[in-house]
């Protein structure tokens, strides 16, 4: 059999990263193409942008894209950490004029990432409830069952003692409060003990930037479930979005 091989892209808040991935590993093939985030980052800037990079790829089949937005029957309705127009978006229509040779799935970034961890990542991601969450300029969340997504969950918009977890506990908190980590992973067990009380998940996945940096904070978290870190690198958005985009999983 012939090697599967997708086409994954992640837009995020400074780059719109995107490359082949063997669909068996979920490893990227040859170079992954990273260009900035277009400001402001406009449904049309970004298409537009992703359009360049799918050029530059010389790619002519679908593609899978992770927005940092929910998705819901492609209907982007959410912008918490993205430009206010994407409210409303309907991607399929946006793809299909800035990428008429290639169909187009548009899913939720963490979601992204939380089917690549499941699908090529610990063996020990694949059976039961895990909760992948990521930390970066807001918090985004996948919650999957035996493989299967429930999608859009946004944690990170949980309030917590009146704060939006997010603003209480991402990366970019800590940076912007300057909190150590000791500091930081007691507000991350704040937030940990809330989603553990409410969905009773068998583990919990951390990843972003920061989960490279693991040594110095899961192992000071409080809370029951086991927290292990994200184990593919930060091209786990790309391999899920082609993944997703294989399987039609999109929401
Ligand atoms: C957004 C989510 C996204 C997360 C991480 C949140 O602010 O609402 O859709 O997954 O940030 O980018």
């Amino acid at each position: 059999m012939g090697q599967r091989i997708g086409f994954g892209i992640d837009v995020g808040g400074s780059g719109i990263k995107g490359g082949r991935v063997d669909l068996d590993t979920g490893q990227l093939i040859g170079d992954r193409i990273k260009i900035f985030t277009p400001q402001p980052a406009t449904p049309e800037a970004v298409a537009k942008t992703i359009a360049e990079i799918v050029d530059i790829a010389q790619w002519d089949s679908d593609v899978g894209i992770t927005i940092p937005s929910v998705v819901q029957n492609q209907i982007a309705l959410l912008a918490a950490n993205i430009d206010d127009s994407w409210v409303n978006t309907n991607c399929q229509e946006l793809f299909a004029k800035y990428l008429p040779n290639n169909k187009a799935h548009v899913l939720n970034d963490a979601d992204a990432a939380g089917l690549a961890e499941v699908q090529f990542g610990d063996p020990g991601n694949k059976t039961g409830a895990v909760l992948l969450l990521t930390f970066g300029t807001g918090i985004g969340s996948a919650l999957i069952h035996d493989g299967l997504l429930y999608p859009n969950s946004e944690l990170g918009h949980l309030v917590i003692d009146g704060m939006e977890a997010e603003h209480f506990a991402s990366a970019r908190v800590k940076d912007v409060e300057g909190l150590g980590f000791e500091e930081w992973a007691e507000r991350v067990s704040k937030v940990l003990k809330t989603y553990e009380a409410l969905f009773w998940p068998s583990r919990i996945i951390v990843g972003g930037g920061i989960s490279r940096e693991h040594e110095k904070w899961i192992r000071r978290l409080t809370c029951k479930t086991p927290v292990v870190p994200a184990s593919l690198d930060n091209n786990a958005g790309i391999a899920g979005a082609a993944f997703a985009a294989e399987q039609g999983i999109y929401p």
